[in-house]
């Protein structure tokens, strides 16, 4: 590049900063963000740990203000919601009335990914002052206790992994993997509902007409348990160990063992490392020998799903496996890094099932390519860390803040102005 190209691409950037920094600001509905304004206009939980990262690269206040107002949700058990409706709106299906959740504020009956205390611990390091480790002393319990949540509900094998009751716990919605185990999945009782996705959005990016049907069985189920969670982990209809959320979850026990270290809190620190000590072991039960990678494995049928989606890489982030396994991961990786114009599709573009435009049946999204980058750059894998948050930086580059990205053209799919893209943006793709 020339001085004048140099310019023009400096100036190019920080006119994306502005960009991302309005998105975040426009979607700040008061203490929380919402996803994107027309398609998910409520709070959800991994997508506000995401954003936090966003706000704090202009206003870290504001970022702990979206990670408190979560766990201002949190119900006493210890657990957090995927979605919190803190005000009406009906351009979203379903709503507190199908959820029915019995809270104030009204939230959904289902947890996510649990990430908040990665994104803590990263905006913690970025400012250590008296405020923020007050900030951070009272949310720790908090998220201590979600994860305890975690482990005396979700991990029945006792391995240290993690049973997503609900495909869209796994923040992979429409994910391949859930395909099998919810093909199960008794749709003859439902009520007549109506989507609010496809008002919004071109049906041929969005889940199909069955999915979403087992989807609001699933909802109907854990509703007539009343939302007991210990009911529904062990006799519900979709019981799925999710290679995604075990990862993060043994990524989030990992950066809580930091925390509590270096606030000295040792009896926790004990606790939490007995957590990943477990799940050091346990993960060999993911463990896909013919596949040769890390698989979400169904519970009910004790099948693996032998498919290899991104978050297959999110094996580095945990920094799990033994090194065998690890280098079979890498040798996948670098297969699939060949065959996609952009890292990192949401599942291996061989497979059959693969669909480009789909939601997570193919695009990239930009929040699981930054936690993939971050492991990758962590075990050495220095070249394939630098070329997902290029790619990344181009797509958004090319089409904007989308949802999620066509891996082969880059074409941007799902919803527009997104919080997590935006916040992906500025806390580390355009830098
Ligand atoms: C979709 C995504 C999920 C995300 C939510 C809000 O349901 O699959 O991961 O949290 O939208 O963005």
């Amino acid at each position: 590049m020339n001085e004048t190209e140099k310019n023009r691409d400096q100036h190019a950037i920080l006119e994306m900063n502005k960009r991302a920094r309005d998105i975040l600001i426009s979607n700040d509905l008061g203490g929380y963000s919402v996803p994107n304004k027309d398609v998910y206009p409520f709070q959800w939980n991994w997508d506000s740990a995401f954003v936090a990262l966003g706000f704090a690269e202009f206003d870290i206040d504001r970022a702990w203000k979206e990670i408190e107002t979560l766990f201002d949700a949190q119900w006493a058990d210890g657990f957090v919601p995927q979605i919190i409706f803190w005000q009406e709106n009906d351009g979203y299906f379903p709503g507190p009335d199908v959820w029915q959740a019995g809270k104030n504020p009204a939230t959904s009956g289902i947890t996510q990914p649990p990430v908040a205390a990665s994104m803590v611990r990263q905006i913690w390091q970025k400012d250590k002052s008296k405020k923020n480790q007050a900030i951070v002393e009272r949310l720790f319990p908090k998220i201590m206790a979600w994860h305890r949540w975690f482990d005396k509900y979700r991990d029945p094998l006792r391995k240290g992994l993690v049973v997503a009751t609900h495909p869209w716990e796994t923040g992979r919605d429409n994910a391949p993997e859930w395909d099998q185990p919810s093909a199960a999945v008794d749709i003859s009782a439902i009520g007549p509902y109506e989507r609010r996705d496809t008002l919004h959005l071109d049906k041929k990016m969005r889940p199909h007409k069955q999915d979403y049907d087992r989807y609001v069985a699933m909802i109907e189920y854990g509703r007539a348990q009343s939302w007991d969670h210990k009911i529904i982990a062990n006799e519900g209809p979709f019981r799925t160990v999710d290679v995604g959320m075990t990862m993060m979850l043994i990524r989030a026990n990992k950066d809580m063992l930091a925390l509590a270290e270096e606030f000295g809190c040792q009896k926790e620190a004990v606790e939490i490392k007995s957590w990943i000590d477990r799940a050091a072991e346990g993960i060999d039960y993911l463990w896909n020998e013919k596949i040769g990678a890390f698989c979400s494995r169904d519970l009910i049928s004790d099948r693996s799903s032998g498919i290899i989606s991104s978050a297959t890489f999110l094996c580095f982030y945990a920094d799990v496996g033994s090194d065998d396994q690890k280098s079979q991961c890498i040798k996948h990786l670098k297969r699939i890094s060949l065959a996609s114009k952009f890292l990192m599709p949401s599942i291996s573009p061989d497979n059959p099932r693969f669909d480009a435009m789909r939601y997570w049946r193919g695009p990239v999204w930009a929040v699981v390519n930054y936690m993939i980058s971050q492991g990758c750059m962590e075990v050495g894998l220095k070249d394939l860390s630098q070329r997902i948050k290029i790619d990344t930086a181009n797509l958004i580059r090319q089409s904007g803040f989308y949802e999620a990205f066509n891996p082969q053209t880059g074409e941007g799919t799902g919803g527009e102005d997104f919080s997590w893209t935006a916040a992906m943006w500025l806390h580390w793709a355009g830098k």
